[in-house]
């Protein structure tokens, strides 16, 4: 892990700041010393993020209020920055929310911003910052995307279609950059405690306890220190995703779709609700 003093001359942007794993990013690189650019669309949320951060780590914090599903979002932060006047070091582009349920029943408007988001947004803000990078032969881009990237997710198959782009992505990238002095890395979590299944309405999941956020950002500080193009973050999430590679793409969506069905159709009810780590 990178220690404090590394990090006193760099400027960490994360998306999605406000919670959940942008939150554990945020204050694991102001505790390493680096300044924080945070955006995420809820104003108050990331103020009190930002001033919590800033306080606790005497750190530089910019809170940039952006909702990024909007088109005009990436845009809206490169002027932001811009106007900040920092260069960006590292980019966590982790901001993202999942849709469930049939696909045919669910709002093509908000499955709609799901792409925006888990898509157009993570590659668009990757272009912001990873010309400026190359040039200097030196950053550090993380792309969160999740498990559901390895494989069709029916009843989540918009999200599962997101993340698998971001997975392609971030490889892709990582493959080109290596050389460059460009680190990125696709962070594929599994579930994970935090606000994610209240913003999905379903607190189903494949079973197992939940990782926590301080779990999922150490597996990818650990991942940027190997020069890993991913990583997923778990033994059991690390098994379950690599053994549903090695069967048929069609075999694999036809057992998952048994196994999500009742939880889908029926919503909430008869759902294996997800077990939380006993605090
Ligand atoms: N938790 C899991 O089980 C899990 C597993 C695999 C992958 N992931 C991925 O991890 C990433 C973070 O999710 P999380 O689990 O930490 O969930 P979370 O607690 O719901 O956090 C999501 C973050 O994204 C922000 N966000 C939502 N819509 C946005 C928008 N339109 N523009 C900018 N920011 C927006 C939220 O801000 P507001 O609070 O203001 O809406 C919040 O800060 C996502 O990409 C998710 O797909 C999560």
């Amino acid at each position: 892990m990178t220690a404090r003093a590394d990090l006193q001359m760099s400027t960490a942007l994360v998306t999605g700041a406000s919670s959940g794993i942008g939150a554990a990013f945020a204050e694991a690189y102001a505790a390493r010393g680096a300044r924080l650019v945070l955006v995420a669309p809820a104003e108050p949320r990331l103020r009190e993020v930002a001033e919590r951060l800033g306080t606790r780590y005497g750190v530089e914090v910019h809170a940039v209020p952006i909702d990024l599903a909007e088109e005009s979002g990436p845009d809206q932060l490169a002027k932001a920055v811009a106007e900040i006047g920092l260069e960006i070091d590292i980019l966590v582009n982790n901001a993202g929310f999942g849709t469930r349920g049939p696909y045919h029943e669910l709002s093509a408007d908000r499955d709609h911003r799901e792409v925006m988001l888990n898509v157009v947004a993570v590659e668009r803000v990757a272009h912001l910052f990873l010309p400026a990078m190359v040039a200097r032969g030196s950053g550090t881009i993380i792309n969160v995307s999740s498990t559901s990237g390895f494989q069709a997710v029916p009843y989540m198959a918009v999200y599962g279609a997101s993340k698998a782009f971001v997975l392609s992505l971030s490889i892709g990238l990582w493959a080109e950059c290596r050389s460059r002095g460009v680190r990125v890395l696709a962070l594929c979590p599994g579930p994970t405690d935090t606000n994610f299944f209240e913003v999905v309405g379903s607190r189903m999941s494949a079973g197992g306890r939940l990782r926590t956020t301080d779990e999922v950002v150490a597996a990818a500080f650990r991942a940027l220190d190997r020069g890993q193009a991913y990583v997923i973050d778990g033994r059991l999430n690390y098994l379950t995703s690599n053994a549903s590679r090695l069967l048929p793409r069609g075999l694999v969506a036809r057992i998952t779709e048994r196994v999500l069905r009742s939880g889908s159709l029926a919503a909430l009810p008869g759902a294996a609700p997800v077990k939380r780590r006993a605090a």
